[in-house]
């Protein structure tokens, strides 16, 4: 022990990069569960700034070893491309280790990725285009390409030959584009089965073996609560499962095995893509939002949607996955503004109501009841205590904590590694 879970609690985005990062000194295993190089996660150390995709951005310590999950999907060549990027930075990281069950994005999921999100126009969900979902569809439909199919040629030709009969088929016949070649396929994951063959093991084996000698497991999550599959804003979700649950399917650790799930919020909103968005700003206010908080993706640079904080809809987060802490991120952007809106609750077709409601249809009519605080002028970008925050960005830290139900352990003040108000341990 212990195991500790860093997830997103609203929709992408909220500072998972950096809340890895503040603890990721004291951990020794540093594990992705869901998800692919769809995340950007930004780690700034003083003067530079790094934005991991598929690795951890706890990889960046050195203490810590890197884990794939048999939850990741894993695109070869980006994971061998941020690894060579590192090391032309001057940091040398190690190999992670890969679960042999991770299952691998191929190039034949991405053209699908691009061509069914072209296909679909105005009902796009706006993916980030990395051949996410494809890959999971595979998975799901038991055609996917794992880890270990990469050592032995004759099953692996097998594999791509049998999914790229019917996509083939789907590419010329429905989206008029040229068929893959399932050779150029095979040999360029091919390529890469030497470099990661010393590197994949029964990760779960490993990651239990770990928690039993008290060693710090951090799983990291990428994407966020109401991207998942299960209890986001289907379907403008991402296709796997980044919701706490989603840390123990993703890496074979049993629940019992899950000591703290700290849930990543901004002091406002953000979402990248389609769906639905009660507290969206599509005024000014959201342009200054965007632009205070440097609001653009760090993985396809899409500028991001901004809006006001929403207590509903972190809080069915707290709920989902029995957070026992959130960390608060990008506190300071909100400095300067009068009075600022906190969405409390929602009108929906005349009704009030204080949570989620039950169907996505009601949600996408969700009309927001503001409550509206006090502001600050103040610089808090120094604060590193609860006392050097001044009373009114105080309050707003603790009535957000009212509304959503649970301890804020942590406070963001800027984007640097230090630019934290701690306030509750992360890790003890
Ligand atoms: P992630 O995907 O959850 O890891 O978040 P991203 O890295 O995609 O986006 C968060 C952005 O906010 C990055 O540019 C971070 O450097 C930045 N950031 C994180 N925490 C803070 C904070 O407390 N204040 C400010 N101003 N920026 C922050
Ligand atoms: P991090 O880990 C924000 C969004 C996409 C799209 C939807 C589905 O940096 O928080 P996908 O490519 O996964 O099939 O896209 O999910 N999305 C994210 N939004 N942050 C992310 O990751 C995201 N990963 C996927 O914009 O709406
Ligand atoms: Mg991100």
């Amino acid at each position: 022990m212990p195991g500790i879970i860093v997830m997103g609690a609203q929709w992408g985005d909220e500072g998972k990069g950096k809340a890895t990062d503040q603890i990721a000194e004291r951990v020794d295993y540093c594990v992705r569960y869901s998800g692919g190089n769809n995340a950007g996660h930004t780690v700034v150390v003083g003067d530079d700034t790094f934005v991991m995709h598929l690795l951890p951005a706890g990889i960046l310590n050195p203490n810590s070893t890197a884990v794939l999950g048999n939850g990741v999907v894993i695109d070869l060549d980006v994971m061998h491309d941020e690894l060579d990027a590192l090391g032309k930075r001057g940091v040398e990281v190690p190999h992670p280790l890969i679960s042999a069950n991770a299952h691998i994005i191929t190039p034949y999921h991405q053209t699908m990725d691009r061509v069914t999100e072209r296909f679909l126009g105005k009902r796009r969900i706006g993916t980030t285009g990395r051949g996410i979902g494809p890959a999971y569809s595979d998975k799901v439909n038991r055609i996917g390409i794992r880890v270990q199919d990469l050592f032995d040629e004759s099953i692996l030709r097998q594999k791509v030959e049998a999914s790229l009969e019917r996509k083939n088929q789907a590419l010329v016949k429905i989206y008029n584009r040229r068929a893959i070649d399932a050779n150029q396929v095979i040999d360029g994951l091919l390529s890469h089965a030497e470099r990661i063959r010393p590197h994949v093991v029964d990760t779960s084996r490993l990651l239990n073996k770990a928690l039993d000698d008290d060693k710090v497991v951090l799983f990291e999550g990428a994407q966020a609560h109401h991207l998942d599959i299960d209890f986001g804003t289907y379907p403008y979700v991402t296709s796997s499962s980044p919701i706490a649950g989603g840390a123990c399917t993703g890496t074979g650790v049993g629940p019992t095995r899950i000591d703290r799930v700290i849930g990543i919020a901004k002091a406002y909103t953000t979402r990248v893509g389609q769906g639905p968005f009660p507290t969206e700003l599509l005024d000014e206010s959201g342009e200054a939002l965007r632009q205070a908080g440097g609001e653009f993706g760090a993985t396809t640079g899409r500028p991001r949607r901004c809006g006001w904080f929403d207590a509903v809809v972190v809080e069915q987060a707290v709920n989902v996955n029995s957070a026992t802490d959130v960390f608060l991120t990008k506190l300071d952007v909100l400095t300067g503004i009068e009075k600022i809106p906190v969405c409390v609750g929602y009108e929906i077709d005349g009704e009030r109501t204080d949570v989620m409601p039950t169907t996505q249809s009601q949600f996408h009519h969700a009309k927001p009841v503001y409550e509206y605080l006090p502001g600050w002028t103040e610089d808090i970008t120094g604060a590193r205590r609860l006392d050097d925050l001044p009373t009114t960005c105080r309050r707003y830290v603790e009535r957000l904590e009212e509304l959503i139900g649970c301890r804020i352990s942590g406070i963001g003040v800027g984007p640097g590694r230090e630019q934290s108000v701690a306030v509750n341990s992360l890790i003890d």
